[in-house]
């Protein structure tokens, strides 16, 4: 079948025997872009790109010209050793919904439009999110071009690279809205697979905070230096990663994750100089996130007295918690309800492009089940037929939204939102 080829086939660009390692503005990143717009131009639908490097692939709605579209869409960009399904299945489904509706000569109300939005993962730029973001206004792009990689390329020279905007592709004037967006995804957690539902009705994103630790001791022989006159690095990361740990298990409803750590030199016989340290921080209740970013702040800080060494805390980004529009949320569950009757309302721990599109239009999300909870590994796995049901779904909201918002002032639900 067409969607589960192509998902196979992306599956490959980046593949490293792990998983799939497909950073923003790599090779692999962007020969999945280029497989897109080659699946794209084949159906007929409309390319461009922006400045930032979103992809959108449009169904033109004979007599719509010019009214704003009902947008669906994900990334291609993974996490490092990530998985076939997190962003790619919702590009590639909804481009699969696209063609279903094109091929059923059902007259459109509005045009249709799916994105592959740039560097949702923050796994190559230190942003999450980041084509959507600046899309939605909510980065400038100055201060996203600013933006420097591990490796140490610039996100300005990135997207101007050989790696960045593709050949052939109009870039678009501006950031356009479009009228509604929907975004299917895998859920990436175990929930639908204990409750046995087939399609997730998505009411509300976990907002997120990421920091970037810095911490200065003194480098030193491992041989000579007795133990109480070190200013060990490491030891002071392994306390504050404790305390990451006890801060979010005090909250309820909260997650916190150190999952990057940089030591240096990193080497057996220096005491460890210098350490950076990444931290992830969600929650669905945007006062939980405040609360442990505080008592996070306060223990790096008495860590840093204690031990007589320097923290310095950056925060390198923050989301607050999104909610689904309303409208949007009643096209989704009335689309899910009647594909799956177990269909249930799930929250999102995940971040996703819709939380920075929700700033600009309304929103919604359709989520299917991923097995045994996996995502961000290599074997994250979804059931074929979950798959095929959640393109189901997403035709029939596209299919409803178009229509809802025709008349309208051109948004969905802009009269009831
Ligand atoms: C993206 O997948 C995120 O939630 O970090
Ligand atoms: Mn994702
Ligand atoms: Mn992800």
């Amino acid at each position: 079948m067409r969607l589960h080829g192509r998902l196979a086939e992306l599956a490959r660009l980046g593949a490293t025997g792990e998983g799939i390692d497909r950073g923003l503005f790599t090779p692999a990143e962007r020969a999945a872009r280029e497989r897109l717009a080659s699946w794209c131009r084949a159906a007929g639908l409309r390319l461009e790109q922006d400045r930032v490097g979103n992809l959108f692939a449009r169904l033109d709605a004979p007599g719509a010209a010019g009214g704003a579209p009902i947008q669906c869409g994900s990334h291609l960009d993974t996490v490092r050793n990530g998985g076939a399904y997190d962003g790619a299945y919702g590009v590639v489904g909804g481009l699969e919904a696209l063609q279903r509706i094109a091929a059923s000569g059902r007259p459109l109300q509005r045009s249709l439009e799916v994105v592959a939005w740039a560097g949702e993962e923050g796994s190559r730029f230190p942003l999450g999110c980041l084509g959507s973001s600046v899309y939605a206004g909510q980065t400038a792009y100055d201060a996203a071009a600013a933006l420097v990689a591990d490796d140490g390329e610039s996100f300005g020279a990135a997207v101007r690279g050989p790696n960045g905007l593709l050949d052939g592709v109009p870039v678009r004037d501006g950031f356009p809205p479009p009228a509604a967006y929907v975004e299917l995804h895998v859920e990436q957690g175990p929930v639908m697979e204990n409750c046995g539902a087939r399609l997730g009705i998505v009411s509300a994103i976990a907002g997120q905070r990421r920091f970037q630790v810095a911490i200065e001791g003194v480098a030193g022989h491992s041989g000579t230096v007795p133990m109480t006159h070190r200013a060990d690095a490491l030891c002071a990361a392994s306390e504050l990663v404790l305390a990451v740990e006890r801060a979010a298990l005090a909250a309820s409803d909260t997650v916190a994750t150190v999952g990057q750590l940089v030591v240096d030199p990193n080497q057996t016989n220096i005491i460890p100089g210098h350490v950076l340290l990444r931290i992830d921080l969600r929650s669905i209740d945007d006062g939980r996130i405040t609360a442990v970013d505080a008592r996070i702040r306060d223990e790096a800080a008495q860590v840093a007295q204690t031990r007589g060494l320097r923290i310095g805390v950056t925060l390198l980004e923050s989301r607050p918690a999104v909610t689904m529009a309303p409208p949007m949320r009643s096209l989704v569950r009335a689309a899910c309800l009647e594909r799956d009757p177990q269909a249930v309302d799930i929250v999102s721990g995940a971040g996703h492009d819709a939380m920075c599109v929700a700033a600009v239009a309304p929103v919604g999300m359709i989520f299917v089940p991923s097995i045994g909870g996996r995502s961000h590994v290599g074997d994250e796995r979804t059931e074929p037929a979950d798959l095929e049901l959640g393109v189901d779904a997403l035709v029939a909201v596209l299919l409803a939204a178009a229509s809802a918002a025709v008349g309208g002032s051109g948004a969905v639900g802009a009269s009831d939102a």
